[in-house]
């Protein structure tokens, strides 16, 4: 079965919503294994089975006026910031909001000029760049539960040298946007000419180096890549999701997105075949739906929060919000939180 296969299936099994009443301790799913249940057949009592009961955060704080004040849009599922990723950070510690799965795509390094200031990505080198993500997912770690996961979708870049852009060719021009920071002399050793940069690994190493657990760099294939005007290597056809943890035991509900081989419920695949979700709208670089499925499912229990800290045209709200949990989203630029506005609330009907 195909992971696009896979994510539908497991959608499709879970369609019964929670309670939206009940806030206060969710779970626990089904026991994982029949190793946890004690001969009374009650769950054991290990770290394991600790981390599937999660307290989510109360509603009566999700839906505080302090928290909802400056939002760009709330209601009291959804809840949108049109602001900087990290001060939007330090508002949900500062309201003692603790978020269960922070599902997130950032500006890939020298790819897109959203054309606001403070944005992310067109930092002239590219270590500057990592150490920028970083620190931002160091602030995602104050608002994570302890049993929650981070999701994190990167590609890479290659450097180029070759100075600002001059070839007239419609396409070209739509990808390319002046000097890009790729474009530069670079530092002749690592940010040279043909250079793929690593940034994906190396930023999943420097995560580690600051207390992340990585559990998986999972591959998404994409079958429908945009061509690449090269030839002499490969054509690029594959973008990573990390997952990471803050500790050992976590949420993770495998019943979600398993795959079901005769009796025995298999993990999903580390490698997720699904079509980029292209000409939809007018966010250049927004998720596929089936891409954040998967981590909304797996990893946030009964009407926890999913939150987007880059969130674009509010792909990972609109799955969240489908799925019966609640969203917060951030992103700086009022252009995509209108788009993400009119996409929850045709979502929510
Ligand atoms: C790759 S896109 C995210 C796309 C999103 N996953 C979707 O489905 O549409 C990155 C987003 O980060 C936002 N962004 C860039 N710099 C930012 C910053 N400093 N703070 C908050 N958002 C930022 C951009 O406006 C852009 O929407």
């Amino acid at each position: 079965m195909t992971a696009t296969a896979l994510v539908h299936a497991a959608t499709s099994r879970r369609t019964k919503k929670s309670s939206r009443s009940k806030l206060s301790v969710a779970g626990p799913p089904i026991p994982p294994t029949s190793k946890s249940i004690s001969a009374n057949g009650t769950l054991k009592d290990t770290p394991a089975n600790r981390a599937l009961r999660v307290a989510v955060t109360p509603q009566s704080s999700f839906t505080a006026e302090p928290f909802v004040r400056d939002a760009f849009f709330h209601d009291d599922r959804s809840v949108l910031f049109c602001q900087d990723v990290l001060p939007g950070l330090d508002h949900l510690r500062d309201s003692r909001i603790k978020v269960d799965c922070i599902v997130t795509s950032p500006p890939f390094y020298g790819q897109r000029d959203y054309g606001i200031d403070d944005q992310i990505g067109l930092e002239d080198h590219p270590q500057q760049y990592i150490d920028k993500l970083v620190k931002v997912f160091s602030k995602c770690w104050d608002v994570l539960s302890e049993t929650g996961s981070l999701w994190v979708n990167l590609g890479d870049t290659f450097w180029s040298g070759k100075g600002a852009h001059k070839s007239n060719e419609v396409k070209q021009s739509a990808r390319r946007f002046g000097l890009r920071p790729q474009d530069k002399p670079g530092d002749g050793k690592w940010a040279r000419p043909k250079q793929l940069l690593l940034i994906p690994h190396r930023f999943a190493i420097a995560m580690q180096d600051c207390g992340w657990l990585v559990r998986n760099d999972n591959v998404w294939v994409k079958p429908n890549p945009v061509p690449d005007q090269v030839r002499d290597r490969c054509s690029i056809s594959h973008e990573y999701v990390f997952h990471f943890t803050k500790a050992r035991w976590y949420y993770f509900d495998q019943r979600e997105v398993g795959r079901q081989v005769g009796t025995s419920m298999l993990p999903p695949l580390d490698t997720w075949v699904v079509p980029t979700a292209r000409g939809t709208g007018v966010h250049k670089a927004s998720f596929s739906e089936e891409l954040v499925r998967l981590p909304i499912l797996a990893t946030t229990p009964p009407d926890g929060i999913v939150l987007d800290p880059f969130n674009g045209s509010g792909t990972s709200m609109v799955v969240a919000h489908t799925s019966g949990k609640r969203a917060i989203g951030i992103d700086l630029s009022r252009e995509y939180c209108s788009l993400a506005k009119d996409a929850l609330t045709a979502a929510k009907g």
